[in-house]
């Protein structure tokens, strides 16, 4: 397949007389993980929303795994699996159980060994039979992305996955979204963080102001930047450096060419 897994035009998206999206192009490549950086109300979950049909936009058009977003939102929801900030578990059950219901609501068969093979892929093999409620927030997030890979969507979306988590649950967290693209399934994940951007991304799209204002792997990002130079060693820009200039953020942290 050479067609992208998820491709936008020119979507727009405004909540009354708040222009949240106002025009985002973005190309994800099958198998590849993309990350959507944007700060706290850019529009990443708005996008999100809309790329998993659960809102409309205003104008532009989408597809997700060669579906339109509009004209075929059920394929589209067959094709994709979303993972929000707040995990969608339940409690009260064993983590083993959770998984075991999403399996039988998809009417899955087997719902057993399906359940056994995402908790052994995602670490949790050991706390399978505890409920959830004794759960670290790490283990509760690796579980909901357990839960949304049953029956294998072969795009995700993971809206802010290390959110609220403590440094060592947010690797732990990494650990499964390499995974998952190890496995050639997509991803689109937002994050506030870049050095989760960086650390994840095969590449990174920057949402501001309602727009994609710079795209590329991370290479491509600090070529945008010219290196500085410190005596006689060449610096490379860092992705928060890039990130600061594209945004225009501040008085006096732009850097231009010297
Ligand atoms: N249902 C809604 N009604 C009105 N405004 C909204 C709604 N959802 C989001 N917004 C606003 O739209 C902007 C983008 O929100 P969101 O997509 O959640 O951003 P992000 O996920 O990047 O933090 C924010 O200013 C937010 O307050
Ligand atoms: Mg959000």
């Amino acid at each position: 397949m050479t067609a992208a897994a998820i491709q936008v035009q020119g979507i727009e998206k405004s909540y009354d007389d708040l222009r949240v999206l106002r025009g985002v192009d973005l190309d994800v490549p099958p198998g590849s993980i993309v990350a959507l950086l944007g700060s706290n109300g850019a529009g990443k979950t708005t996008l999100v929303r809309i790329l998993s049909t659960l809102l409309r936009a205003d104008a532009g058009s989408a597809t997700v795994a060669g579906f339109d977003v509009a004209a075929h939102p059920a394929d589209v929801r067959a094709s994709i699996s979303l993972t929000g900030q707040f995990a969608a578990v339940d409690e009260t059950l064993t983590g083993r159980e959770n998984v075991v219901l999403v399996a039988r609501l998809r009417h899955l068969p087997d719902t057993g060994r399906v359940a056994d093979g995402l908790l052994a892929r995602f670490g949790l093999t050991g706390a399978a039979g505890r409920r959830v409620a004794t759960y670290s927030g790490g283990m509760r997030r690796r579980l909901d992305i357990a839960m949304s890979l049953v029956g294998d969507p072969p795009v995700v979306f993971l809206d802010e996955p290390t959110t609220g988590l403590d440094p060592q649950s947010r690797l732990e967290v990494w650990d499964s979204v390499r995974e998952l693209s190890g496995r050639g399934t997509t991803v689109l994940l937002t994050t506030q963080q870049l050095e989760e951007a960086e650390q994840l991304a095969d590449r990174i799209a920057i949402l501001h102001e309602g727009r994609i204002i710079a795209d590329g792997t991370l290479t491509e990002l600090k070529a945008l930047l010219p290196p500085a130079e410190v005596e006689y060693v060449e610096k490379q820009p860092t992705l928060e450096e890039v990130f600061l200039a594209v945004v225009g953020a501040g008085s006096g942290t732009s850097r231009g060419p010297r």
